[in-house]
């Protein structure tokens, strides 16, 4: 032990002779606790996003009493705190207009409180992200519970992913080869426990981040929901941050360069969710490391998909659990990771994979029989997305990577709905789908609208997949030729904005290019005629998000949380 239990930060609250600390004192006794259970001992900050209308996190009330026993068993003082559950269902337009919230909360709970270290309960797509910024900023040793995927989806006799089946067969509904009945049980099948999406969506890639990054314990975030092992891994975590308070582990000193980019790696050794990119880059800022779109290009170019998970691939979650999960993926990937980083274990990431073994080379692949010999994202430019658009390749149409073909245009989603399936659209299998005024200010929240539905006429004739091109973001259980997030987005004055019906686009993968062809002196003249938006809010937390959020080529984080400095520590005396 490095400190001494007068060190500790909640010792500024609690000790002492002083009138705070007496009412502080006071207080707790109208907890219900006598002074020697907790004075002295590190304060756990359990931050559960748990609530009644996130069924992914519908098992965490529970589990934050295991961890809790862990925090007892180790000798320090759990206090839980709700904060913001970001139900990726739900929550409308987009949780992603929410993640920024749910870090400023964590980190200034964790600030305000007197707090020594925390558990971060999460999983559902922007927690992770959320949960992991604000304790990055604030800078108290932390650990993340993730929590698990759900069981495998069933309907007569057949497995479901989350999203992407129900994608897969919508479009069948629609195509009229699924009738009322069918429907009906496929929305009785998909989901048939707690947890969170059991395909490698955006949830499953940002928890094998986290663990990849060296903040879980080894393989935590690989365990079924309902697994009894994600109790014991709970209660494991608990403990593990009553130690890493007295040995002043935070996340500063794990989190460098090296762990962002086995994390990025990871990210592409999954085939994982192209939201990975926005959190990633926005985690980094917060640790003031430099990560930017070109480092993740770099990284997939080396990195092969070993995970062979849906939507890239075939198998779900659990099988990958079963075949020995993200250590097992990671000791594969070994040579291509710095193993000589500490983790929020003590130890080094090399040491947390020891004894790690591939149980199944089906469901994670032999380096030398991989899914792809690339990670499946490729990072374009071009005049279009001058700042950059992203494309999970992997989960496309291979005969799209190349396309030239005419423009028809969408602004923001309402109008998309309204004319997708019009008669009257000139739209076939050629024709590159554009939604426009969909990104960060725009959308607003850049919601995940990238995955532009193929009008029912062409879906009737079988086309499945088409080139589509966004400012938003797309769901990582999605799949389809769709370039997202390009950067600057239409609400800015970005080039999308200047995109008119019947000019041609063109998308080129193995080129990384993204291409508007028309004429320089035509793109000008339009804009100068273009006219920004009014904005989205007029007040409140979303003019707060409006006026402050960056690109998405920069994380979505909002510029005054990711700048560098200090703030100063609550006076408690
Ligand atoms: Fe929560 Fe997918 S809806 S993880």
């Amino acid at each position: 032990m490095t400190k001494r239990p007068e060190d500790l930060r909640s010792h500024q609250w609690y000790g002492g002779e002083g009138l705070r600390a007496f009412s502080h004192r006071a207080r707790s006794r109208q907890l219900g606790l006598n002074p020697e259970e907790h004075l002295g001992k590190p304060v756990i900050a359990i931050l559960n996003t748990w609530s009644g209308i996130n069924p992914c996190h519908m098992h965490l009330r529970e589990r934050a009493e295991q961890v809790a026993r862990g925090v007892w068993q180790a000798g320090g003082y759990p206090v839980e705190f709700p904060v913001s559950t970001l139900s990726e269902t739900f929550c409308k337009p987009t949780p992603m207009l929410y993640r920024n919230l749910l870090a400023m909360e964590t980190e200034e709970i964790l600030r305000s409180y007197p707090v020594d270290g925390a558990v971060l309960m999460g999983g559902c797509d922007k927690t992770t992200p959320g949960l992991l910024m604000g304790a990055a900023s604030a800078d108290l040793p932390a650990i993340f519970v993730p929590a698990g995927p759900m069981l495998r989806g069933h309907w007569r006799g057949e497995t479901l992913g989350s999203g992407t089946d129900m994608w897969r067969y919508w479009d069948e509904r629609r195509a009229g080869t699924i009738g009322a009945e069918e429907w009906d049980e496929l929305e009785a099948g998909l989901a048939r426990s707690p947890g969170t999406c059991m395909t490698m969506g955006t949830a499953s890639t940002m928890t094998s981040a986290a663990e990849a990054l060296g903040l879980t314990l080894p393989g935590a975030s690989s365990i079924p929901a309902v697994d009894s092992a994600h109790n014991r891994m709970a209660a494991a975590s608990g403990r593990r941050a009553v130690e890493l308070v007295w040995a002043d582990l935070t996340p500063s000193r794990i989190l460098d360069s090296r762990a962002y980019a086995d994390a990025a790696a990871t990210v592409m050794a999954l085939g994982g969710s192209t939201n990975a990119l926005i959190h990633l880059i926005a985690m980094a800022g917060r640790s003031q490391v430099p990560l930017n779109l070109a480092d993740f290009d770099r990284i997939a170019r080396t990195t092969p998909v070993l995970a062979d998970i849906r939507p890239g691939g075939r198998f779900l979650m659990e099988d990958f659990y079963y075949a020995g999960g993200l250590r097992a993926l990671l000791a594969r990937l070994r040579d291509r990771l710095h193993t000589d980083r500490i983790t929020v274990t003590g130890r080094t990431f090399g040491e947390d994979l020891a004894g790690a073994i591939v149980h199944d080379d089906n469901v994670i692949r032999r380096l030398d029989s991989p899914l792809s010999t690339e990670g499946g994202v490729a990072v374009l430019r071009g005049n279009l997305a001058p700042d950059g658009a992203v494309i999970k390749y992997v989960a496309a149409a291979p005969e799209l990577l190349r396309h030239t073909g005419p423009a028809v245009v969408f602004h923001g989603y309402r109008d998309l709905q309204d004319r997708i399936n019009d008669p009257g659209l000139a739209v076939t299998e050629d024709s590159v789908l554009v939604l426009a005024g969909a990104g960060p200010k725009g959308g607003p929240g850049m919601p995940e609208y990238g995955m532009l539905p193929i009008p029912d006429r062409l879906l009737k004739r079988g086309v499945r997949d088409m080139v589509r091109v966004s400012d938003a973001r797309m769901s990582g259980t999605s799949y389809g030729a769709c370039v997202l997030h390009v950067a600057p987005e239409a609400h800015v004055g970005g080039p999308l904005a200047l995109v008119r019906d019947g000019d041609p686009i063109t998308l080129d993968v193995a080129d990384r290019t993204l291409r508007l062809e028309v004429p320089e002196e035509e793109l000008a003249r339009r804009r100068a005629e273009w006219t920004p938006p009014e904005p989205v809010f007029e007040r409140g937390y979303g003019a707060l998000y409006y006026e402050h959020v960056t690109q998405a080529d920069r994380g979505c984080d909002f510029e005054f949380l990711a700048r560098p400095g200090k703030n100063p520590e609550p006076y408690a005396g």
